[in-house]
């Protein structure tokens, strides 16, 4: 069994050769091959082609135990094939669509020899200043377990080790900026920042990476808590955990090592089992052993959980492996359909007044407007992968080739450089909405502006955008806003002066052709946002699932909650998304009303596609707990279910919840489901009508590893 050969392997190991297994280091000038032959590295990143995994398992070969190395490589969203990015996979509230995406960017980085990935991110965020909003799955616990659970398992099923990342609470960093302290009291991490990484290690996530970020005043790099206590204690978790890029070198500027002996000690001790671009652990661990610092049982634990992965992976069955394959046959047929039917329930229609889509067959000529239109790169998002821009539908493309086909003229101007800084191309814009029937606007934020690094203080349409928005709508033709970008995006006026809005995000590489079927109407839009959008940066963080307050907002009563300038509800909700048809929701049933601890919450509607087109619909069960030992929020996403419907056809929809999901934490970790009325709402976005209560009959309590 891998136990036992594992521990055989390990005796067989001397400290040096140990501790070169806690090493990764990253492909590019720094790397020393001669470090791989002496066995000093246990995994290698951001390989990403065969020629090189060839040439590093060729000095694995020279190695006294010939270990294999773990190839590490950011596949979030696709390799070759671009699929939409993580944000704008969870607005399709469609885990099977998760699941494919990911097995498509894993089978596509496997063929090439990649095993690993660092993903999927499970980090909650409710600010979406926060640049990295655009790598998770928005604001919702429930929503977020679900994608990470289905990610894991697609990512693993396509041949990638995962590792869900970035243990914990990074996506809440003060003020929105990357890498800024977290404060999030301890039931608050149990019932929201942490179930989605309950998820991924139920879904059999192979690693974790741990955080930049201090946590309540801890780094999470050297948070015993974190790393060991709730992540292995509580969880069970038997996989290994890696630091992030120089995480454990941090712990210096974090100001709780004084050098990097000290820094190495206190992640090894966290229960950071890999030390990812630092060199620490190389560095100093065995010294650290031999002066009495740390006993070498710790050292073989760690190695431990790495070679057990390495074993379970099915690596050392296949040593001399198979160096990967070269890569001429990407990107697939089968994968641009994949990431097409992806995109395609991403895109979210935020706002359709007038109908001005879709875009009808009647129409004799449109003008496609917008730097974002005809911007490929910027199409990836984020971590892009191998992904090239020459394989990319841009947007302009796609509606081009899909206007031909109903013989409606497309004119095309920028309107300005990618970044707007200038209206000087603003004229030309002008005459093409003029001399057109409808005009499509495709701004947003070029990529530069979203993921690591890239916390916005402002989150206003960039440059000049704004004002060449407003010139386009004075032109009084119809106008469709279609905005490319990670995150929400303040839109001010606009949300008056432009009839239709839909939320593109970073489609992919068959973003364009994906838009135009929506644009055009062969596909009714059914994205449902999994954030809620602000009207302004001043209401961040902002979030549905919030507490009640003593003073809930009141009108005509100034000292409730309010902002004086500003309305306190988001511009659109979480769960919102429109469509080109319309749902009725009707003879909503709760199966059983009183429950007892072991019983399902169960609750069923008729929903009706009332219009004119084929349509999909996210059907959406929150549940509210009016009166408890804690303040409860005012809604929680429960259960939600993704149906097409014809026009016309009615379907029954049935959503359950085990009892034990309608509990909380309290800060010592342990999870009450307490005896009282739970509200129920059923409906197509988090303003879902109430269909009715239950009672919880008594009162129990789950063990830390039993929460649901
Ligand atoms: O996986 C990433 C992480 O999310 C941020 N720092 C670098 C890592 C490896 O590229």
């Amino acid at each position: 069994d891998i136990g036992s050969r594992v521990n055989v392997l390990l005796s067989k190991m001397t400290l040096e050769e140990k501790v070169g297994q806690l090493n990764m280091v990253s492909n590019g000038a720094t790397l020393r091959w001669e470090d791989i032959a002496s066995g000093r590295v246990g995994a290698l990143l951001n390989f990403n082609n065969a020629q090189d995994i060839a040439r590093a398992q060729a000095a694995v070969r020279q190695s006294h135990l010939k270990i294999p190395i773990l190839f590490g490589l950011d596949v979030l969203h696709g390799f070759r094939t671009q699929f939409p990015i993580p944000l704008g996979e969870a607005a399709a509230f469609n885990p099977t669509l998760s699941r494919l995406a990911s097995e498509w960017a894993a089978r596509e980085a496997s063929y090439v020899g990649v095993q690993w990935t660092f993903a999927p991110m499970a980090d909650l965020s409710r600010d979406s200043r926060w640049g990295r909003i655009v790598e998770g799955f928005g604001e919702d616990p429930y929503l977020g377990s679900v994608l990470t659970a289905a990610r894991v398992e697609g990512f693993t099923k396509g041949g990638l080790a995962t590792a869900t990342k970035h243990f914990a609470g990074y996506g809440a960093p003060q003020g929105g900026r990357d890498y800024d302290t977290t404060y999030i009291p301890p039931a608050e991490m149990y019932d929201t920042y942490l179930p989605p990484f309950r998820a991924a290690v139920e879904a059999g996530s192979a690693s974790f990476m741990a955080a930049f970020n201090a946590l309540n005043g801890v780094p999470s790099t050297a948070n015993p808590w974190l790393q060991t206590d709730v992540l292995r204690r509580q969880w069970g978790f038997d996989g290994f955990v890696t630091s992030d890029w120089a995480g454990i070198h941090e712990l210096i500027g974090h100001g709780v090592a004084a050098n990097g002996a000290e820094a190495a000690r206190k992640a090894i001790l966290a229960g950071v089992d890999m030390d990812m671009m630092g060199e620490l652990y190389v560095r100093y661990l065995p010294e650290e052993v031999r002066a009495g610092r740390i006993s070498e049982g710790v050292i073989d634990e760690a190695a431990r959980r790495v070679l057990r992965t390495k074993m379970r992976l099915g690596l050392f069955d296949r040593p001399d492996a198979d160096p990967g394959h070269v890569d001429a046959i990407f990107p697939s047929t089968e994968a641009r359909q994949a990431a097409r039917k992806v995109a395609r329930e991403t895109f979210v229609l935020l706002q359709n007044r007038n109908n001005v889509l879709p875009i009808v067959p009647s129409a004799r000529s449109i003008a496609v407007v917008g730097p974002l239109a005809d911007a490929p790169q910027d199409q990836f998002g984020p971590h892009g992968a191998r992904g090239h821009a020459g394989d990319t539908v841009s947007v302009l493309q796609g509606i081009r080739q899909r206007a031909e086909r109903s013989k409606i003229q497309v004119n095309y101007a920028p309107a300005c450089d990618l970044f707007c800084k200038s209206t000087d191309q603003l004229p030309a814009a002008l005459e093409a909405a003029k001399a057109s029937d409808l005009t499509v606007a495709v701004f947003g934020e070029p990529v530069d502006l979203s993921g690591e690094a890239a916390s916005r203080a402002h989150l206003t349409l960039n440059g000049k955008q704004a004002e060449v928005l407003e010139a386009l709508a004075a032109t009084g033709k119809p106008i469709a806003l279609i905005i490319v970008g990670g995150r929400p995006l303040e839109l001010g006026k606009l949300a008056d002066r432009i009839p239709s809005i839909m939320m593109a995000w970073y489609p992919g590489t068959e973003g364009g052709t994906a838009l135009a079927d929506v644009l055009f109407g062969d596909v009714s839009p059914s994205g449902k946002l999994p954030l809620s959008w602000p009207r302004t940066v001043g209401q961040l963080p902002l979030y549905y699932n919030r507490l009640p307050t003593g003073r809930p907002t009141l009108e005509n009563n100034r000292f409730t909650l309010k902002y004086v300038d500003e309305a306190i509800t988001p511009l659109y909700p979480f769960g919102w998304g429109l469509s080109y048809t319309k749902y009725s929701y009707a003879d909503p049933i709760i199966a059983k009303s009183r429950l007892k601890p072991g019983d399902t919450l169960e609750v069923s509607t008729m929903v009706t596609n009332t219009g004119s087109r084929a349509g999909q619909e996210a059907v959406q069960l929150y549940t509210r707990d009016p009166i408890a030992s804690r303040s409860r929020p005012l809604r929680e996403l429960k259960a939600f279910d993704k149906i097409a419907l014809e026009p016309g056809e009615t379907k029954r929809v049935v959503l359950r919840v085990p009892v034990e999901s309608l509990g909380f934490h309290q800060d010592d970790g342990s999870y009450w489901v307490e005896a009282g009325t739970i509200e129920v709402f059923l409906g197509g976005s988090s303003l879902a009508e109430k269909v009715g209560e239950i009672s919880i009959l008594e009162t129990f309590t789950l063990p830390l590893s039993g929460q649901r």
